[in-house]
């Protein structure tokens, strides 16, 4: 299998010749690859996810990784082998991982070159030789600019988790199971991904939103009919607010020509620990820390 990674820091107007037709032998009409069996487990909209060792949990590489479990399952429910996949929050490429090892084609935007760096030498890891030949290419650009990368209608599916707002912008807690098994240097510290202007988890809530909306404007006319758009995301809590950030892009991305097909819960509770009784005794709040959301839109046909 080849993989590449490709640097590219400043805007570009050149389409990228990157496989995006299934190679398989499924019928046109099926939406995947699976078995009704296999197709079934899709249907359960509370999913529980493990990491495995290839998954990287150090914080000092990057601060909010998701398990390659997540995009894989998305990838399995939503394309077809050959297919291309966009990821255009893909931090240090945990969707290309799950590509790869699923053969098919993706793309992926961050604009923190240290973190596309860092992808080049995941992805080279992990060359398993068989199968048809896909890419997995990672692009260090801000994900305003994918149009400039694309041809239309060609993206299977769109899967990401994109900062929450400004989330990391406040002292990290301890909430994980495997806190009390190593030193946390990280309890409350601030650790953002970086303090670039248009790194949208700088951003303020409204801000946040309209830079997000826009960004998802952008690819809407690159994604396939019917081709499937999956947001993982928290809600934010701030000075004793709740921010529900999931209703807010349901809402945005509505208003542009997504629509919402599912809301499926990642039911956190075998990796989080210590999620404490915040509030008690006289005001109750969840932090979502038990759980995140996986907002499943597409593009209508
Ligand atoms: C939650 S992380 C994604 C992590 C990824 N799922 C993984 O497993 O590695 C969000 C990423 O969005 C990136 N980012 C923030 N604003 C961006 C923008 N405007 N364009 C592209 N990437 C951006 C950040 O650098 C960060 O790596």
């Amino acid at each position: 299998m080849e993989t590449k990674t490709l640097r590219v820091e400043t805007d570009c107007d050149k389409k990228l010749n990157i496989g995006f037709k299934k190679t398989c032998n499924c019928p046109d009409n099926h939406i995947n690859c699976l078995t009704p069996k296999e197709w079934i487990k899709g249907q359960v909209a509370i999913w529980e996810l493990y990491y495995e060792g290839r998954d990287i949990r150090d914080k000092d590489i990057h601060p909010a990784v998701f398990p390659i479990a997540l995009p894989k399952k998305c990838i399995e429910l939503f394309t077809h082998k050959g297919e291309l996949v966009l990821d255009p929050f893909v931090g240090i490429g945990t969707t290309l991982i799950a590509a790869q090892d699923l053969e098919r084609n993706a793309l992926g935007f961050d604009l923190n070159k240290e973190y596309i760096d860092f992808i080049d030498e995941r992805l080279n890891q992990l060359q398993i030789d068989f199968g048809e030949v896909t890419n997995q290419l990672a692009i260090c650009d801000d994900a305003l600019n994918i149009p400039n990368y694309l041809n239309i209608e060609t993206v299977s599916l769109c899967v990401t988790s994109p900062p929450y707002a400004n989330m990391l912008n406040h002292k990290r807690l301890n909430k994980s199971f495997r806190s009390d098994l190593r030193e946390n240097k990280h309890y409350k510290k601030i650790q953002q991904y970086s303090d670039n202007p248009r790194d949208l988890g700088t951003m303020k809530m409204n801000e946040y939103i309209e830079a997000l909306v826009e960004i998802y404007k952008g690819i809407l006319p690159f994604l396939k009919p019917k081709a499937h758009c999956v947001i993982n995301v928290n809600d934010l809590w701030e000075n004793n607010c709740r921010y529900p950030t999931h209703s807010f892009i349901i809402e945005g991305m509505e208003k542009i020509g997504y629509q919402l097909r599912n809301i499926i819960i990642w039911d956190k509770r075998n990796l989080v620990n210590k999620v404490g009784i915040y509030g008690w005794p006289n005001n109750f709040i969840t932090l979502s820390t038990t759980f995140e959301y996986i907002l499943d839109f597409w593009r209508s046909p």
